[in-house]
C-alpha cells in the first residue's frame, strides 16, 4: 500500500487570526456595566471555582457554590462539562442581578472526546499543519460541549526530562516551540474569538515553569535574565502575537518571586511592554499558595499581592473573593486594578458573543454531532503517525516483512487501551481506544498469526511471565514488544528522579533477544527514557510516545510499512539521568572541551559517560534515505540591513516516499556572551518522493543572527557565524558561514 494522506488536513486550516481589534462599541458596553457593578460583582467576576462538586455527587460545596453563582460572585468555572450541564449552570448565573455570563474553562489539553497524542509527541511531528488540526479538532469537540476556554497551550519551554510536564509541552527547543505555540492557538481559537467551532486558548505557564529546580514539580526557578528573554518567553510572546485570549501564570518563583505575584512578569512584561489585552489566570490555588512559598502572610496578603502583580482571575483559591472587597474598601487594593482586571474578563466574555447569546455553545445537537465526527478520528490517527519516532532500524528490520507470518506481540502495554491515551485526558471517550494489539491484527489480517504474551507488568518485579513471552518469541518469525510507562507516570505532580523504563521491562526484553529473533522495540511514554540495552541491542525502535486514541491504528500504519514515519525528537534523550541537564542548546564549548572522545583528562567531561545524549535533539529515521548536497550562501557578507539565503538541495535516495525535516543551525563562535555550541534557527518539513530532489532555501537575518547580551539588549554582534544543516542536531551535513558586517 502506498502511502496515504487523508484529505481533511486541509479543510480544517482557516486563514491566520486577524488581529483582535478592539471595538469601540464592546469597550463602550463593558464601560457601562461596570458602573453598574457593586464592588462585590466586581470581586465576582474574578472568581473561578471547579464545578467537580456540581455536577458530581452532592457536597458541602455544591449549595454555598450555586449560591455564589446566583448572586454574581463567580465569573467562571472550570471542570463543568456537557451541554446539559453547563446550559443548567448558565441559567444559574443568569438569576443574578446584572446577568453577565459564566465562562467554562477545561483543560482540553490533546483532544476532549477524540484523544490526539500528547502535545510533546504531536511536537515530535514538526508538521505545524497537523499541530493546528489537532488543536482545532480538540477545540471544535470542546466547544460543541459547552466550553468556552480551555487551559493550553502549554507553552513552558521544557529541557528536563524528570520533569513529568515535559509530556505537555512542545520540547526543549525555543523557535520549534514558538513555532508551535503559534499553530496551537490558531488552532484553538479560530480565526476570531466568538465562533461555536473553537475556544478561547491560554498560553501557560508564566513563567519558567519548566525550569523548575532538580526537574521536580512546582519547585523554585532561579535563572539569568538572559537565559529569561532568551530561552522561556519567546514562546509566550509567539503566543501573545498569534492573539492567544488569555494567560495563566505558574506555581513556581522566579528568582525569589512566585510568579503568581510577580509585577515584573505580569505587570511590565506582558500587559506593559507586549501591550496584551487579554487576561491572566492563577494557576490552580496559586494565589493562596504565596502563604506556604513565604512570600505572603496570609491569603488577605497574597490577595493584595497577587491584584498588584496583574493576576486577574483566581483559580480556586478563594483568596480574591474572601479578602478583594475589604482590601479595597481599607485602601490596600487599588480599585482601579479590579476595574482592569474586571474589564479585561468582560472583554471576552463580549468577543464570544455570551452577553448576546449565554447558550451560544450549548446546543445538543451540535453537540451529538460534533461528538460522532469521524472525521476528528481520522484527523487523530493522521496526526499521530506524524508523530512518531523511528529511533533505529538496523537491517531495515521495519517495515514488517511480507514472509514474516507468525508475530509475537509482547509487552505490558500491547494490549493496554487507557495508557494510549497518556494523561491530561477529562472527558476521553476510552472505548474510542484501538490498542497496538488490535490495531496489528486488523490491519496484518488473517495471515498473519499473532501470539500474545504480557511478560510482565509496567511495575513490579515479578518475571513470572517471562517463560510464556519467550515461548511465543521461540514460535514467531519476529518479536514486536510494547515498553514504556504507564499514562499516569508523566504529567503533573509526576517527576521522576529515575527515568529508566520501569520494572523488569528491559529484562524482559533481554529474554526475548536471546531468542535470536528480530525484534522489534515500540516505546510508550510522556518524556525522554533511558532504555540503554534496547538501544544497543534492538533491531529496531519505533517511540509512540502516547498516541491517543487511534494510536493502535497509526502504529500499525507504521509498522506495516503504509506510513513512512518523519517524526524528530524535539527533547533529547540522555543515557544518564545524570546527564541532565542535556538540552542540545545547553551544550558549550567551555575551556576545556572534549576533542578526542574518551579523552576525558582535565576536560569537561564525566568519567563514566559520554557527553553526548543516547538520542540527539532533531534526531530520528525515516524507510528512506536523505541526502543534502550543493549547500550555497548567497552572499558571503551581510549588513544588519540585508538578508542572506542559505540553499542546498534536498534528494530521496531511498527506496520510498518520506519525508525529511531539514534543519538549520548556527553558532556564534565569538560574543560578548558565550553561546551555545548550536542553536535552532529554522526548518522544513518536506515531502519527497524516491528519486525526488528540491531546492530547499532558508533565510537568515539579523534577528536570527541576534541575542540578549549583558545588558538584556538584543543585538546581532558583527563577526562569524557558523551555519549548520543537517538532519539532527548531531548530524551535520553541510557547514558554512557568514560574516555580519559592522
Ligand atoms: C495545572 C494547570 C491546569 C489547572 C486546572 C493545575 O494544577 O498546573 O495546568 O490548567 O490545574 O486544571
Amino acid at each position: 500500500m502506498t502511502i496515504n494522506h487523508f484529505p481533511l488536513l486541509g479543510l480544517f486550516l482557516g486563514a491566520p487570526l486577524l488581529a483582535a481589534a478592539q471595538q469601540p462599541a464592546t469597550e463602550q458596553r463593558i464601560t457601562t456595566l461596570l458602573q453598574q457593578m457593586t464592588l462585590a460583582e466586581k470581586v465576582g467576576q474574578l472568581n473561578q471555582y471547579s464545578g467537580r462538586e456540581l455536577t458530581g455527587p452532592a457536597s458541602a460545596r455544591k449549595d454555598n457554590q450555586l449560591n455564589a453563582i446566583r448572586s454574581g460572585q463567580v465569573g467562571s468555572m472550570l471542570n463543568v462539562r456537557g451541554v446539559q450541564d453547563t446550559r443548567a449552570i448558565q441559567a444559574e448565573a443568569l438569576k443574578s442581578r446584572l446577568r453577565i455570563p459564566l465562562l467554562f474553562s477545561l483543560d482540553v489539553i490533546h483532544g476532549y472526546k477524540t484523544i490526539f497524542p500528547i502535545p510533546l509527541a504531536e511536537a515530535a511531528s514538526w508538521d505545524l499543519a497537523a499541530i493546528r488540526l489537532g488543536a482545532h479538532v480538540a477545540a471544535r469537540e470542546a466547544a460543541a460541549a459547552g466550553i468556552h476556554w480551555t487551559f493550553a497551550p502549554m507553552v513552558d519551554v521544557g529541557r528536563d526530562p524528570r520533569w513529568g510536564r515535559v509530556m505537555e509541552g512542545a520540547g526543549e527547543d525555543t523557535y520549534l516551540g514558538a513555532q508551535i505555540a503559534r499553530a496551537r492557538v490558531l488552532g484553538f481559537q479560530g480565526e476570531k474569538l466568538g465562533g461555536t467551532d473553537a475556544v478561547m486558548a491560554c498560553a501557560k505557564h508564566f513563567a519558567a515553569y519548566g525550569a523548575a529546580l532538580a526537574g521536580r514539580d512546582y519547585n523554585a526557578v532561579d535563572m539569568s535574565s538572559q537565559q529569561l528573554w532568551e530561552t522561556y518567553l519567546p514562546p509566550f510572546r509567539a503566543a501573545a502575537d498569534a492573539g492567544v485570549a488569555t494567560f495563566m501564570n505558574s506555581f513556581n518563583t522566579l528568582n525569589g518571586v512566585p510568579a503568581t505575584g510577580n509585577r515584573y512578569l505580569q505587570r511590565d512584561v506582558l500587559k506593559g511592554q507586549w501591550q496584551y489585552p487579554g487576561f491572566v489566570v492563577s494557576d490552580w490555588g496559586s494565589i493562596g499558595e504565596m502563604v506556604p512559598w513565604g512570600y505572603a502572610a496570609d491569603k488577605a496578603d497574597a490577595a493584595q499581592k497577587a491584584l498588584a502583580a496583574g493576576s486577574d482571575m483566581d483559580m480556586e483559591s478563594d483568596a480574591y473573593h474572601n479578602h478583594l472587597a475589604q482590601l479595597v474598601q481599607e485602601g490596600k487594593a487599588d480599585v482601579a486594578l479590579l476595574d482592569e482586571a474586571v474589564r479585561r474578563i468582560l472583554r471576552k466574555k463580549f468577543e464570544l458573543g455570551l452577553f448576546d447569546d449565554p447558550y451560544k455553545f450549548s446546543n445538543e445537537k451540535r453537540e451529538k454531532q460534533v461528538l460522532n465526527d469521524p472525521q476528528n478520528r481520522l484527523a487523530a490517527r493522521q496526526v499521530a503517525r506524524k508523530a512518531m519516532v523511528l529511533l533505529k532500524n538496523d537491517h531495515q528490520t521495519l517495515p514488517l516483512r511480507r514472509e514474516w507470518r507468525r508475530l509475537a506481540v509482547i509487552g505490558p502495554l500491547a494490549k493496554s487501551k487507557r495508557d494510549l491515551d497518556g494523561s491530561w485526558v477529562p472527558e476521553a471517550d476510552t472505548t474510542l481506544i484501538t490498542s497496538i494489539y488490535d490495531g496489528l491484527a486488523q490491519r496484518l489480517g488473517p495471515q498473519t498469526q499473532l501470539r500474545y504474551a504480557k511478560g510482565c507488568e509496567v511495575l513490579g518485579e515479578s518475571r513470572t511471565g517471562f517463560a510464556q513471552a519467550v515461548a511465543a518469541a521461540q514460535s514467531a518469525d519476529a518479536v514486536v514488544i510494547t515498553v514504556g510507562e504507564t499514562w499516569d507516570m508523566s504529567g503533573e505532580a509526576k517527576s521522576r528522579t529515575d527515568i529508566g523504563l520501569p520494572g523488569v521491562q528491559e529484562e524482559l526484553f533481554a529474554a526475548l533477544k536471546a531468542t535470536g529473533k528480530p525484534i522489534i522495540v515500540v516505546v510508550l511514554g510522556g518524556r525522554p527514557l533511558i532504555f540503554n540495552t534496547i538501544a544497543d541491542q534492538a533491531d529496531a525502535i519505533l517511540l509512540a510516545w502516547w498516541p491517543g486514541a487511534e494510536g493502535g491504528h497509526a502504529l500499525a500504519d507504521v509498522l506495516s510499512g503504509d506510513y513512512n514515519p518523519g517524526g524528530k525528537l524535539p527533547i533529547t534523550f540522555p543515557r544518564a539521568v545524570g546527564q541532565i541537564p542535556i538540552a542540545y542548546n545547553q551544550q558549550y564549548s567551555t575551556g576545556r572541551p572534549v576533542t578526542k572522545p574518551g579523552d576525558t583528562r582535565y576536560k569537561s567531561a564525566y568519567i563514566d559517560a559520554p557527553n553526548t545524549p543516547r538520542y540527539a535533539f532533531g534526531y530520528g529515521l525515516s524507510y528512506t534515505t536523505f541526502t543534502y548536497s550543493d549547500l550555497s550562501i548567497s552572499r558571503p557578507q551581510l549588513t544588519a540591513a540585508e538578508t542572506v539565503q542559505v540553499q542546498f538541495t534536498l534528494t530521496n535516495t531511498g527506496p520510498v516516499a518520506g519525508e525529511e525535516v531539514a534543519q538549520l543551525y548556527l553558532r556564534d563562535p565569538v560574543a560578548s556572551t558565550v553561546r551555545p555550541l548550536k542553536e535552532l534557527k529554522d526548518f522544513q518539513k518536506v515531502a519527497l518522493k524516491p528519486g525526488e530532489r528540491k531546492t530547499i532555501t532558508f533565510t537568515l537575518d539579523k534577528d536570527k543572527l541576534s541575542f540578549y547580551n549583558q545588558q538584556l539588549a538584543w543585538v546581532a554582534e558583527p563577526g562569524e557565524f557558523q551555519l549548520m544543516v543537517g538532519s539532527a542536531s548531531d548530524d551535520i551535513r553541510l557547514r558554512g558561514k557568514v560574516e555580519l558586517l559592522p
